[in-house]
C-alpha cells in the first residue's frame, strides 16, 4: 500500500478541540430551550418527585425563584403545569380565573415575562379526577367535542393570565381551531398556539404523571395519543391538520425514542418545530447516572444534540437552566 494513501482523512478535521468545535454542525442555545415546570396549589414546602430526581412540585415562591434561574441562564421559554388542590370530573380549576396555573402564569409572567417565554400546557388531566385529558361520556370514552369547549375556554383563561403561547397537549381532533377560533373571539388573537401535534401513547412519560399527579385512574391515553407502531404518514397528517388550523408552532413527543418524526416535521413544516424531552428520558439518564453506569453531563449533551441535528428548532426540557448554564 502507497505510504501517501488514504488522501482523504477526516479525522484531519478532529484533531482538536477548537477544530472540532468550529466545524460542529449542531449548536444548541440558551434561547432554543423551554424549562417545563409543575406548581401544586396549598404546600408550603417544595415537593420532589421521586421519579425524577432534581425535579420538584413547586410552590408559589419557589416556581419564582426557578424562573428567575432559567432567566438568569437565559433559557428561551418556560411551560407551566398546575396541580390544583381539588379536583372534579369537569376539571373546573384549569379555566378558573384564581386557578393555581392561572395565578403562577401571572406572576411568572410579571417577574420574567420580558426576558422569559412563559407559556401554559393547555390540557385537563392535571384538573380531572379521573386524570383523562377531557370530559368523559358516560361510558368513559373522552368525548373530543365537548372537551374542545372545554380547552377553547381554558386557552382564553391562561391568555387572560399572561400566558404568552398556549400549548394544546390533549391530542383531541379539532384542538389548536378550536382554541384559535376561541382566542381571537376573546381578543387574544395574538397569542401564538404551540400545537403537540404528534403526540405519541408513550411509556416514557411514566414520572410526569407522578410529577404533575395526573395517572388515568382507568384505561389509558391509546384512543387520542399517537401509537407509537402507527404509520409516519399519521403524524404528517397531524402536522397538516394543525398547520390548516393555525398552529404557530408545532410538537414531536416524546423526542428521542422519535427523531424520524422531527426531521419529517423539520422537512415538511413553515413554522418551528419543537421536540418534548420528556419526563421518562430524563428519568433514564438520572437513574442511570445514580449508579454510576454512565457520564451523567456528556449524555446530557448528547441527547439534546441529537434532537437538535435531527430538526428541532425547539426542545422542552427539565434540564433547561443547567444546560443553559454550561453553554
Ligand atoms: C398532558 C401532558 C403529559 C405530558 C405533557 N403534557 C402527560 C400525558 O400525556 O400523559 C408528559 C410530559 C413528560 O412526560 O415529561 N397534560
Amino acid at each position: 500500500m502507497s505510504a501517501r494513501f488514504p488522501v482523504a482523512r477526516p479525522r484531519r478535521l478532529r484533531r482538536s478541540p477548537a477544530l472540532r468545535r468550529m466545524v460542529a454542525g449542531t449548536r444548541l442555545h440558551p434561547a432554543d430551550l423551554i424549562l417545563p415546570a409543575f406548581v401544586k396549589e396549598g404546600i408550603s414546602e417544595p415537593q420532589p418527585v421521586a421519579s425524577m430526581p432534581g425535579v420538584v412540585q413547586h410552590t408559589r415562591d419557589s416556581l419564582r425563584k426557578a424562573a428567575h434561574e432559567a432567566a438568569q441562564a437565559g433559557v428561551g421559554g418556560m411551560i407551566l403545569f398546575g396541580i390544583p388542590a381539588v379536583k372534579d370530573a369537569r376539571g373546573s380549576a384549569a379555566d378558573d380565573p384564581d386557578g393555581i396555573l392561572q395565578v403562577a402564569l401571572r406572576e411568572v409572567n410579571a417577574e420574567v415575562g420580558d426576558s422569559v417565554v412563559v407559556m401554559a400546557d393547555t390540557c385537563l388531566d392535571e384538573f380531572t379526577d379521573h386524570g383523562h385529558c377531557g370530559i368523559l361520556t358516560p361510558s368513559g370514552d373522552v368525548d373530543n367535542d365537548a372537551t374542545l369547549e372545554r380547552y377553547a375556554s381554558i386557552a382564553v383563561a391562561q391568555a387572560a393570565a399572561g400566558s404568552q403561547m398556549v400549548a394544546p397537549s390533549g391530542m383531541m381532533d379539532g384542538q389548536v381551531g378550536a382554541i384559535r377560533t376561541a382566542l381571537d373571539g376573546a381578543g387574544y388573537g395574538n397569542v401564538p398556539i404551540l400545537a403537540y401535534t404528534a403526540k405519541y401513547a408513550s411509556a416514557f412519560y411514566g414520572p410526569f404523571r407522578e410529577a404533575a399527579e395526573c395517572a388515568p385512574q382507568f384505561g389509558d391515553r391509546s384512543t387520542h395519543q399517537q401509537d407509537p407502531a402507527g404509520p409516519l404518514e399519521e403524524a404528517l397528517r397531524e402536522l397538516r391538520l394543525d398547520l390548516a388550523e393555525g398552529a404557530d408552532a408545532v410538537m414531536v413527543k416524546p423526542a428521542m425514542t422519535y427523531l424520524d418524526v422531527i426531521t419529517r416535521f423539520r422537512e415538511e413544516a413553515d413554522v418551528p418545530v419543537a421536540a418534548y424531552q420528556v419526563s421518562g428520558e430524563y428519568a433514564m439518564i438520572e437513574a442511570a447516572s445514580a449508579n454510576g453506569w454512565v457520564d451523567r453531563d456528556r449524555m446530557i449533551m448528547e441527547s439534546l444534540v441529537a434532537i437538535k441535528r435531527a430538526g428541532a428548532d425547539l426542545i422542552l426540557t427539565y434540564w433547561a437552566t443547567e444546560v443553559a448554564r454550561r453553554l
